[in-house]
This record gives structure tokens, C-alpha cells and sequence, in this order.
């Protein structure tokens, strides 16, 4: 492997001892410290402390090849060590936590920093009730340069070698992605996809991954003790639940949200319940769920109180997101108990009919008739002024949502709630957004900076997982050999589910010269590749999809196209002139892969529509659409840019300061082999707004 480092492994227990011997056979230099010298000396003599399936052999060649060493002195075994992983036992006999032995060992290791003998990064493994590390271990660490990592263990006793090489969930908890990035390239090459999170969350984590296995567990033990009862085969009950891999088997309802509700969910609860109780059995965990169910109601109902507003909109009153039934809805339930409370309610759902209000209005309890029915949430908006959610709103709704600036309570917890590094959440799943127009400017360059930086190059990506990691190292290595001065290269994610801003972080280790931006509360392409402009040092600066439809070299042939007259490019003025590099589709020499008439009509109406309604600024371009282009700084400093929707070239063009020297490089737009098209129908009539909006500013400057 390439990148070796050195590791401290704090406790040779079974955790310990298989993460040393594992990260050894990995070619790091791994040193195992223990306050137990029977274990040390048993583990020096390849005797194994405990029983795991094939540690043996692995231990054995570690020792052997001298890549693990174990020793009882801290000192020797932290000294230049980058990483010190603890994984010291914390369970005391009656269960509860022990967290004293670890903050007894952080502080030697910041004694040990003072002392000048350890600079590294310290990653927790040991299980910690969730606040340890933010609560205390990080107080610890103030005023130190030491960083600090909480790296939950999933490992299984009897597979755990296994499990390590083929891990089934991989977790970083750090304040800064960039340190969990780093520890994760320990394990490299590893197919399982990091998660990178906070330090609360990972220790949480870890505890509710436990609690989950353990109450499957409880409910599929009181299934088969139900079903034995009723003559039925528990082992097929849960065997044919678990091939639901949609439903059942699956993330589906495992998000924390509001409620749950309906003609089915629960009377079928209550049945099973009442069943069991008929036949003596005792089912707690069943019997505990629509009480946790209601309890969870009066939490709701808590927080719409705390409001403290008299005029309170419920969004969603149907018993779920995208259905109009109102039977057994809670939504309605809040709304009772919010109007028993005085409050004036205000509900609203995108789904509602007017027209079935005759067939739905019966089954609203008679307590609701003083609650106010919308059916336009814009007059909804503007009539209450605190609003509950009770299902999760869509793009275009949460936008409104936001825009409104009402205190929401928001059991989804998924309205841009500021976390606690300051950063926004952003709806989930939904479809990207049109991020609002607001204006974005680029300064002037760093002029005091010791390492002018002469390109950058902005990558903006949403939900490119599949393609990121080739594509930066295509790109890179592209830009190596052709060696245009210092370059940066800024990967823009807006927050994709797919975690391709994690798998870029994780790629970024390897590769100095990637930085990465995850954005979050926003989305929109153009919006995305001007933000990473402003995070820019270079003096030229550019952009190009990570989805190969543009071969990652092209930015080096644009880059030619500007800073050489000896070009094959075909320019509207001199190249040495040229403020801008274009690549371009629709020019001799260029083209489109294998698309279908549709898509070539569609790029091409949009092509020449951009000239059209801009025909004074893009006279004789190509291909406005372009997504790959490069150009002078100085072109836009502080010129005021108002992208939208997902392309950025015609703002550029459209915006900039003075004539227009462009230099265009003819290429082949191949079909994409890898992720998917996130273009739409809306993002067509994005574009179109856009370029109406770039016409009416272009004649305001007239
Ligand atoms: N065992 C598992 O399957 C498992 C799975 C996930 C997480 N964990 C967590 O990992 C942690 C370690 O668990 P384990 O099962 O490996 O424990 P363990 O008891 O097998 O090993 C702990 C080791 O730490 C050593 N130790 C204790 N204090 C020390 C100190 N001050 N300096 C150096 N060494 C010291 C002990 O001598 C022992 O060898 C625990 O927090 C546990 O909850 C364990």
C-alpha cells in the first residue's frame, strides 16, 4: 500500500487486538500497548487471549513481519505515532458505562503532547454515552493540536477478522470531516462507503445500532411466541416479512418524523396486542407501541404550545404525506388538542381535494369544525404564525416554508435547522433544488498569498457517487502532467444522498491538490460552481462536470487554448487575447455521442434560444450551454452574479465587464456512462428564466 502510517493501538483486547493485527496486515507500522502483561506476553508468544476465528494466522504474520509490536510502556508505543486508536474496555459488570479510564488515558496523551512526544490524532473505539467526546474529551483538548475522532466499532466476536476487511458499516464522528477522512484512508482500499458525522452522532450511533438489533430481536421473539399460540410457524411469519426488502426489511419507516396514524397501522397493533392478551401472553413491546406512538403526540403537541402563537398551521392533515385520507389522521388529533388549547388552527395539505370535501368532511371529528380548512398555501402562509409539520413538505413547499420566516416545529427535522457547526440540513430526497436568486460576488485573488495559484478548476457534483472518485483522479493526474503552474481543484456538493461529498473528502486525502465544499440548504448548478469560485484562489478559473460526458483533459486543452497562441482551437480573436475558453459542441471538429433526436432537439432549441435572446453578448458562440469552460479572473471580480437554474456560462458571458475574446476547442459530448442525468423538465424552464432575466439586466445596462 501506499500510504503507511504509524498507529498506537491503546488496549489489546478483542477489539484491540483485532483492529492491531488487521491495520498491521495493511502494511502500517502498528504498535499494541496494554496494561496487562499476562495478555502481552501471550500475545508476544502467538497465543491468542481469547477465542477468534482466524485472528491467529493474521496475528502470527503481523508479529513475524515485525509490522505489530506490543508493549506495556505508552511512551514507546505513542511516540510519532499519527493515530492513537483507544479501545480500552468501558463496561462496568452492573452494564453502565465507565468513561474514567479514557479520560485518564486522553490526559496522559496531552501530558505526552506537552512533553512534545505525541502530534496525532486520537480515535476513540471504545463505546462512550453519547456527549462524551463533545462534553468532555474535547475540553480535554483545548488548547492542544492534538484532533480527536470517534470511530464506533461494529465488529462481531467470532467474525470480527471478517467484519474488519469487509466491514457492513463504516462511521468517522469528528468536528471536522476532513480529520474522519483521514483516519479513513487507514483502511483504504475499502468498499464499504464512509459515513462522516458528528461526534454526538457517531457515539449515538453506536447505541442505536444496538438498540435496533436488540428490539428485532424482542419483536421477532414475540412474533414466534404469538404465532406458536396460534398454531403458526414463527420462523415463516418473520422469514416472509424479511423478503419485503421494500417495506419491511428496509430504511422505509425508519425515519424519526411525526406520529403515525391511518386506518390500518393502528387497529392491526391493537389486535395483535388484544390477542395476545386473550391468550395470556405477555407482549410488552407490542403493548409499548401505541403508547410510545401517543406519548410522541403529546411531545408534538408540547412543542406547537411552545410556540407560543394563538394562530398555529398545520401542514398536513391527512393521516400521511401524499394521501387524503383523514382517517385516524394525528395531524387531526394535534389540531383538537391545540384548538381545546384556544389556539386558532390553520390546516393546510397539498393533497387535500376541495372536490371530496363533501366525503371528507364527515369523517372530520365534530371538535374540528372550528379549525380552518386552505387549500392555497400562500394564503395559508400568510395567515398563521407558527406552523407544526406534520409530514415532510416537497422541494417547492419547504422553499415557501423557509421563505416565510414562521417558527416551525419540525418533527422531521429536516427545515435547515442550524446544526451545531453552523451549518444548514436540507430537505432529504428531494428533487434538486432551484436554489433562490440572490447575488453572488468573486473578489480579486489573495495578492499577499507566497504560492499564486493559476487555475481552479470547480467541480460541482450532486448524487455522483458512482463516477467522483475516478473522475478527480482522472482529472488530476490530467493536470499533473501537463503541469499549468499551481492548480486547486473544488468539488461543490450540494449535499447529495448518495454521499458522494464523503467518497470526494475520502479521495481528496490522496489527492493534495482536491478541496471539497459540501453545500448545504442550497442546490442548483450554476449557484454551485459560482460558490466554489469564491472560495478560489486562482487567477484562471474554471469548470467541468465529474460526469465524463467531458473528457477530464479537456480542461487541460482549454487551458492551452488560453495561455498559448500555438492552438488548434478555433478563436474569434487572437488566443494570447483570449479572456475565455469555451468547449464547444456545436463547432467543426465537435459533437454529441449517440443521443436521441429528442435530446439533440432540446440542446440545440436551448442553444440557440440563448443566442437569440442574448444575441449582443453571445454573437458567434457556439454552445452557450457549454458546462465546461475557463476564463480570466479579472472578467468577473467583483461583478455581481445572479445565477439560477443549471447552466453557468451564459451568466458569465452575459455579466462580465467589457468585450468578449473567446477561444472555443471543439469536443466530443460522449454519453454518460456512469451516474445518471439529473436534468428535468424544470431545469429547461429554469434556463429560460434565466436567460429572460440576463436580457432584461443586459438592456437595464444599456
Ligand atoms: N467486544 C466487542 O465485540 C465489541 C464490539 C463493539 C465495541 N466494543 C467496545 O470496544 C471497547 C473494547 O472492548 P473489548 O471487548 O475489546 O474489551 P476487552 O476487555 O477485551 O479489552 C480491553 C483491553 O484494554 C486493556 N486496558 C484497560 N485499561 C487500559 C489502560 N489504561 N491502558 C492500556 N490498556 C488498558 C485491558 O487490559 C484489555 O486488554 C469497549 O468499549 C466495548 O464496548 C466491543
Amino acid at each position: 500500500m501506499s500510504n503507511c502510517s504509524i498507529v498506537a493501538v491503546i488496549g489489546i483486547g478483542r477489539i484491540g487486538c483485532v483492529t492491531a493485527a488487521c491495520l498491521a496486515r495493511a502494511g502500517h507500522t502498528v504498535r499494541g500497548i496494554d496494561i496487562n502483561e499476562a495478555r502481552l506476553a501471550a500475545i508476544r508468544s502467538r497465543c491468542l487471549p481469547f477465542h477468534e476465528p482466524a485472528l491467529h494466522g493474521v496475528l502470527e504474520e503481523v508479529l513475524d513481519s515485525g509490522h505489530l509490536t506490543v508493549t506495556s510502556d505508552l511512551h514507546e508505543g505513542i511516540a510519532s505515532a499519527e493515530f492513537v486508536m483507544l479501545c480500552i474496555g468501558t463496561e462496568s459488570l452492573d452494564g453502565t458505562a465507565v468513561v474514567a479510564p479514557v479520560l485518564q488515558i486522553v490526559d496522559q496523551l496531552v501530558q505526552a503532547h506537552r512533553d512534545g512526544i505525541f502530534n496525532g490524532t486520537i480515535v476513540v473505539r471504545s463505546t462512550l454515552p453519547p456527549g462524551t467526546c463533545r462534553e468532555r474529551i474535547q475540553p480535554q483538548l483545548a488548547g492542544t493540536r492534538l484532533r480527536l475522532v470517534f470511530q464506533p466499532e461494529f465488529l462481531r466476536e467470532g467474525s470480527s477478522v471478517h467484519d474488519f476487511v469487509d466491514p457492513s458499516l463504516v462511521v468517522f464522528g469528528s468536528e471536522d470531516p476532513a480529520e474522519g477522512a483521514r483516519v479513513a484512508a487507514l483502511y483504504e482500499p475499502n468498499d464499504t462507503i464512509s459515513q462522516y458525522v458528528s461526534l454526538d452522532e457517531a457515539e449515538l450511533i453506536k447505541y442505536a445500532c444496538n438498540a435496533f438489533h436488540a428490539l428485532k430481536i424482542a419483536f421477532a421473539n414475540e412474533m414466534g411466541t404469538l404465532s406458536k399460540r396460534l398454531h403458526a410457524r414463527g420462523s415463516e411469519v418473520m422469514r416472509v416479512l424479511a423478503l419485503d426488502t421494500r417495506l419491511n426489511a428496509s430504511a422505509a419507516y425508519l425515519r424519526p418524523g411525526f406520529s403515525f396514524g391511518g386506518y390500518c397501522l393502528p387497529k392491526d397493533v391493537r389486535l395483535l396486542e388484544s390477542c395476545g392478551r386473550h391468550l395470556d401472553l405477555e407482549l410488552p413491546l407490542l403493548a409499548g407501541v401505541l403508547p410510545s406512538n401517543d406519548a410522541h403526540l403529546d411531545r408534538s403537541i408540547a412543542d406547537a404550545m411552545g410556540l407560543k402563537v394563538r394562530s398555529i398551521g398545520i401542514f398536513g392533515f391527512s393521516f400521511k404525506a401524499g394521501t387524503d385520507d383523514l382517517r385516524a389522521s394525528p395531524a387531526l388529533s394535534l389540531a383538537e388538542a391545540l384548538l381545546r388549547e384556544g389556539k386558532e388552527i390553520h390546516l393546510f395539505d397539498p393533497f387535500f381535494m376541495p372536490a371530496n370535501l363533501s366525503t371528507t368532511q364527515p369523517l372530520l371529528p365534530v371538535t374540528l369544525r372550528a379549525a380552518h380548512l386552505h387549500t392555497d398555501m400562500k394564503s395559508w402562509l400568510a395567515v398563521v404564525q407558527g406552523i407544526v409539520l406534520t409530514q415532510a413538505p416537497g422541494t417547492l413547499e419547504a422553499q415557501s416554508l423557509v421563505e416565510s420566516s414562521l417558527p416551525i416545529v419540525d418533527c422531521f427535522g429536516i427545515m435547515s435547522v442550524p446544526r451545531q457547526d453552523g451549518a444548514q440540513t436540507n430537505p432529504p430526497d428531494a428533487a434538486p433544488l432551484s436554489a433562490p436568486v440572490g447575488t453572488l460576488v468573486i473578489a480579486a485573488a489573495a495578492a499577499n498569498s507566497s504560492q499564486p495559484i493559476e487555475l481552479s478548476v470547480v467541480v460541482p457534483t450532486y448524487q455522483e457517487a458512482a463516477g467522483i472518485n475516478s473522475f478527480l483522479h482522472s482529472l488530476c493526474s490530467s493536470l499533473e502532467s501537463a503541469r499549468p503552474g499551481s492548480y486547486e481543484v473544488i468539488v461543490v456538493d450540494d449535499d447529495s444522498p448518495d454521499n458522494t461529498w464523503q467518497i470526494a473528502l475520502a479521495a481528496a486525502t490522496r489527492l493534495p491538490a482536491v478541496r471539497v465544499v459540501r453545500r448545504q440548504g442550497e442546490r442548483g448548478l450554476a449557484r454551485a460552481v459560482i460558490r466554489g469560485w469564491q472560495v478560489a484562489q486562482g487567477r484562471l478559473l474554471g469548470t467541468i462536470n465529474a460526469d465524463f460526458q467531458h473528457p477530464p483533459e479537456l480542461i487541460v486543452d482549454l487551458w492551452k487554448a488560453l495561455t498559448t497562441t500555438d492552438n488548434a482551437a478555433q478563436s474569434r480573436s487572437q488566443p494570447s487575447a483570449a479572456q475565455v475558453a469555451v468547449a464547444t459542441r456545436y463547432a467543426p471538429g465537435g459533437g454529441v455521442g449517440d443521443w436521441s433526436p429528442p435530446r439533440h432537439l432540446l440542446s440545440k432549441s436551448a442553444t440557440l434560444m440563448a443566442r437569440l435572446i442574448l444575441s449582443d453578448r453571445l454573437h458567434g458562440v457556439s454552445d452557450p450551454m457549454s458546462g465546461c469552460y475557463l476564463f480570466n479572473r479579472s472578467l468577473i471580480t467583483g461583478v455581481e452574479l445572479k445565477p439560477a437554474g443549471y447552466k453557468s456560462l451564459v451568466e458569465i458571458l452575459a455579466r462580465s465587464r467589457g468585450p468578449l475574446n473567446l477561444v472555443e476547442v471543439p469536443y466530443r459530448m460522449e454519453l454518460r456512462t456512469t451516474g445518471k442525468s439529473k436534468v428535468n423538465f424544470r431545469c429547461s424552464f429554469d434556463y429560460l428564466t434565466q436567460l429572460w432575466r440576463l436580457r432584461s439586466a443586459a438592456k437595464l445596462k444599456v
